[in-house]
């Protein structure tokens, strides 16, 4: 097995002068607040109050209070020589149904943070939606009904003419494969749909969504910086036996190439794994032609890799992943295979895609089972995982591979979806009894970094 013997140090010079350097959040994770001043319930508001779902039967109601701390956590972003600041607008704040009224209060808090992220001289990077849909769409089919391309896009349209006088850099949607595979599919995130009739055609709307949704920015704002999240992980065979050769083919289908390469203006990946021409179900004619749209960017977001096998019994894909746990390799907290070359060998894939303009890492990070001694939380094991994977990012880069920026996930420790307050994933850490914030060693070393 390969091993990661790459060890040039990195600085922030090797990247050079125009690298973007930043932290990401999402609002479900961090806010709290969630029926603040006029917000509506979103499908996690919903999920988290069956039991059963999320794990400890937490929920995200406080979370870490951002909606009412976001001055004290920018100033700590000052701190940390963090430049850019990524974060997702909670479509159920702005508008508590998903479509027609829109909530003003909501609109404020958002004009509040990036205002004060501006007066300190933090750039805001918005996401428009990180998984968080209006509960009210939910109750008409949610991404499952083809009218969401028109909620979502009215959705933008307000946020675009709230906020595009200040922001520049916006994402349409966050690692849709996540949230379909998840919520539509597998039935472990919000708002809990399973079965190929929920997650092909939640797969088509989500995707002529996002293109709708880059078009609709791009025709507010003409002069802004307009691109989406795709999650990705490496895909490698267990060996080379061509049953697991040909699985691999078919995971990576899935994970990496179904929702963008359509966005790419290549078409749905049909060829490589027969069950998606289900989706053929759910176009209607000429939706052919409105799958593409010409980001200014994509948005990576890598944590590790997967070792797939052929598996008869697996329906529709007949692979199935080899655990991290199974293979005696370092795992996070996640049971996620800590393995940097991950990062440069997906920047290397995603790099023959000449549709792509320009890559932004705009999630990379980990979590680990971080100690508290008093007021220290010493997290030696994160600041190695990301000094190593930016030695891959940089050696991708050197090796002439396009990428432009590297934003951690995350700031704070925060609400992990179905896994709760379990896996901390911050830079700083937070007492979720007090909400005070700790800055873990990674912390300090991203502010020395960075400085
Ligand atoms: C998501 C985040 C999540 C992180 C760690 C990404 O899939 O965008 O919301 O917390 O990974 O699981």
């Amino acid at each position: 097995m390969e091993s990661n013997n790459n060890k040039t140090p990195v600085s922030k010079a090797l990247f050079g002068d125009d690298f973007i350097w930043g932290v990401s959040t999402a609002a479900v994770q961090i806010e709290g607040a969630h029926d603040a001043d006029g917000k509506g319930d979103s499908i996690w508001d919903v999920f988290a109050r069956k039991k059963g779902k999320i794990r400890g039967n937490v929920h995200h109601y406080t979370a870490c209070n951002f909606y009412n701390q976001y001055q004290n956590d920018i100033d700590l972003i000052k701190q940390l020589n963090i430049p850019n600041f990524r974060f997702s607008i909670s479509w159920s704040r702005v508008m508590p149904n998903g479509t027609g009224a829109i909530n003003q209060a909501g609109i404020d808090y958002y004009n509040k943070v990036i205002d004060y992220c501006l007066a300190l001289g933090v750039e805001p990077w918005l996401t428009l939606y990180h998984w968080d849909l209006p509960h009210t769409l939910e109750l008409k089919g949610g991404w499952t009904n083809r009218e969401v391309i028109n909620w979502f896009t009215d959705f933008i349209g307000v946020c675009a003419r709230a906020f595009g006088d200040r922001v520049k850099h916006w994402m349409v949607m966050n690692e849709p494969s996540v949230f379909t595979g998840a919520g539509y599919f597998f039935g472990i995130h919000a708002p809990g749909k399973t079965g190929l009739s929920n997650f092909l055609p939640a797969v088509h709307h989500v995707t002529l969504s996002v293109a709708a949704g880059g078009k609709a920015l791009r025709e507010i704002l003409p002069n802004a910086e307009i691109g989406t999240t795709f999650s990705c992980s490496y895909i490698e065979p267990y060996s080379d036996s061509p049953r697991n050769i040909a699985a691999a083919k078919r995971v990576d289908t899935l994970l990496n190439r179904l929702f963008i390469e359509p966005v790419l203006g290549l078409g749905y990946p049909f060829a490589d794994l027969p069950v998606l021409k289900g989706i053929k179900k759910y176009m209607l004619p000429g939706d052919e032609n409105k799958l593409a749209f010409d980001f200014d960017f994509i948005g990576l977001q890598n944590y590790t890799r997967e070792i797939v096998k052929y598996s008869f019994f697996t329906p529709y894909i007949q692979a199935s992943l080899v655990k991290a746990e199974n293979r005696n390799v370092p795992v996070t907290t996640m049971g996620w295979e800590v393995w940097p070359q991950s990062i440069y060998h997906l920047l290397h894939k995603y790099n023959q895609y000449p549709q792509i303009k320009k890559v932004y890492l705009t999630e990379s990070g980990a979590a680990f089972p971080d100690n508290r001694e008093g007021d220290a939380v010493d997290d030696p094991m994160r600041v190695t995982y990301l000094q190593e994977y930016l030695q891959q990012v940089l050696k991708a880069k050197n090796e002439g591979c396009k990428v432009s920026g590297y934003f951690i996930w995350t700031l704070t420790d925060n609400f992990e979806w179905a896994e709760g307050y379990h896996p901390r994933f911050g830079i700083i850490y937070v007492d979720f009894e007090t909400q005070q914030r700790i800055v873990k060693s990674s912390g300090k070393w991203y502010a020395d970094f960075l400085s």
